[in-house]
């Protein structure tokens, strides 16, 4: 199936059924390796919220899970850009935390959110990724929890967005060239 996003098309490449045997397997290991960790999911905005909903209805310990933003704010000066998690309001010191994310793709996004949830004396920092594409990954960072690697192409759909748009699609599309 193929489908037009403003001025790209895209074509179905993961289905829903798909996706969500693989999120199953994900909670599976989860429910054997964190049961008496008593973690925080800290799902990151926008792209992760199916990704989020879907993983925690299949979790069976007690957790909590809270929804942040990474914000970018203008320092003093141009090049002194401030990142900031918005929404992070528990006290995170001596906590296990387990980052929801849709995608790692170069890893930068995924190394700025640990290096902030470190400067706030987090105990333990799991990573947890709907996607991965290993063969961009460009920092030094490995998720623990992975539910699908995929190629060095751009897809859409499932929380993730072409410039907005294609992340109320169930199903993933890759981008077509
Ligand atoms: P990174 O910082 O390069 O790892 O990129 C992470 C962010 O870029 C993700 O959280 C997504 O928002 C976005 N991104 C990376 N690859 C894709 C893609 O294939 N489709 C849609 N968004 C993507
Ligand atoms: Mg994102």
């Amino acid at each position: 199936m193929e489908i037009q996003l403003l001025d790209k098309k895209f074509v179905l490449s993961i289905p829903e059924e798909n996706i969500l045997e693989k999120i199953s397997l994900v909670a599976h290991s989860m429910n054997r390796d964190l049961a008496d960790k008593n973690p925080l999911f800290v799902a990151i905005l926008n792209g992760s919220f199916m990704f989020a909903s879907d993983l925690m209805k299949k979790i069976n310990f007690p957790c909590q899970i809270s929804f942040v933003k990474l914000a970018s704010y203008h320092g003093t000066t141009s090049t002194n850009n401030v990142l900031e998690l918005v929404g992070l309001n528990e006290n995170l010191a001596g906590k296990t935390v387990v980052i929801i994310e849709d995608i790692v793709d170069s890893g930068l996004t995924m190394t700025k959110v640990i290096e902030l949830l470190k400067s706030r004396g987090t105990e333990k920092i799991l990573i947890a990724t709907l996607l991965f594409k290993p063969s961009a990954l460009q920092h030094d960072l490995k998720p623990d929890y992975v539910a699908m690697e995929i190629p060095n192409d751009f897809i859409i759909g499932y929380g993730l967005d072409y410039d907005g748009y294609g992340r109320n699609l169930k199903d993933i599309y890759t981008i077509k060239n």
